[in-house]
């Protein structure tokens, strides 16, 4: 599995490519992957005739400087995953290499940044736009795949491809769950066994009111009520965010009559996961 690190050679590699006629699928990544990334490769794998995988922490992403000297890395077994899923290469530039000095542009959107994740994370989704837009013009892959776990992250991903016309197919992918239920994440490495038990909780919210409106509730403020009063039973949970949306707009609703998201973002200890379920189909 070959690991290229410059923007040059991944260009090359996909000229290459693309002068044989051969399609290309994208799965960007943090690294340190799992199931989850695994399950969106052999996706891009079964679409797509060669499959790039980068690896990349982006540090404009973070907006707490912990986080960001925490992120769990292991590129050996990165090397192992992509190569088992059916990936081709992995592309893992280095922070200078795609921010080099005189850096200075940004992309911003408007609007969808505003609630969940982005109402606490500041500059959080300029960091993502910045790049994934700088990844889509280095890669220039046909089709590109993101878990639906970070709902909110595919929605902007969604917006700003279409606004800025990139000539990219954003494919969303369902949310892979370990066996118990937790949503799988890089972060879950960071939890404790006592941890990993109590991040549960999240998912057992969810599932309460998803039962809820099945047995006919609709009020939403009655909903979130419920949900955050039973992640709060967890000592160690500290709620960053709990709503219930409208999945297109990401606007909050009063009523879940239709199609509705419930999407929330909780501290176990100090690991903040996020989750979400559409509820109300
Ligand atoms: O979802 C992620 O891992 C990151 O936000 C992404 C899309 C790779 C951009 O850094």
């Amino acid at each position: 599995m070959d690991v290229l690190r410059s923007v040059d050679e991944i260009r090359r590699k996909v000229q290459i490519w693309k002068n044989e006629g051969y399609s290309v699928g994208f799965v960007p990544t943090m690294g340190y992957l799992h199931e989850g990334h695994k399950s969106l490769i052999e996706k891009a794998a079964s679409e797509n005739d060669k499959v790039i995988v980068s690896v990349f922490v982006n540090p404009k992403q973070f907006d707490n400087k912990t986080d960001l000297e925490t992120y769990p890395s292991n590129i050996q077994g990165d090397k192992e995953l992509v190569e088992n899923a059916g990936g081709d290469v992995i592309f893992a530039p280095t922070t200078a290499e795609m921010y080099p000095n005189g850096f200075a542009t940004l992309v911003d959107i408007e609007g969808l940044d505003k609630e969940l994740c982005g109402a606490t994370r500041t500059g959080h989704f300029r960091g993502v736009c910045t790049v994934v837009t700088k990844l889509f013009l280095i890669v220039a892959p046909d089709r590109a795949y993101f878990g639906e776990k970070d709902f909110q992250q595919l929605a902007i991903i969604k917006r700003f491809t279409k606004d800025l016309n990139i000539p990219v197919e954003i494919v969303g992918c369902p949310i892979v769950r370990e066996e118990n239920g937790l949503a799988m994440s890089s972060r879950n490495s960071k939890l404790s066994l006592e941890e990993k038990r109590k991040a549960l909780i999240i998912i057992e919210a969810l599932n309460v009111i998803k039962e809820m409106v099945y047995q006919g509730t609709v009020d939403a403020e009655e909903l979130k009520k419920e949900a955050v009063r039973k992640i709060s039973t967890i000592d160690i949970a500290k709620i960053d965010y709990f709503e219930i949306v409208d999945p297109d707009t990401l606007e909050k609703i009063d009523e879940v009559r239709e199609k509705a998201l419930a999407a929330t973002a909780v501290f176990i200890g100090k690991t903040r996961l996020i989750d979400n379920m559409i509820i109300g189909e």
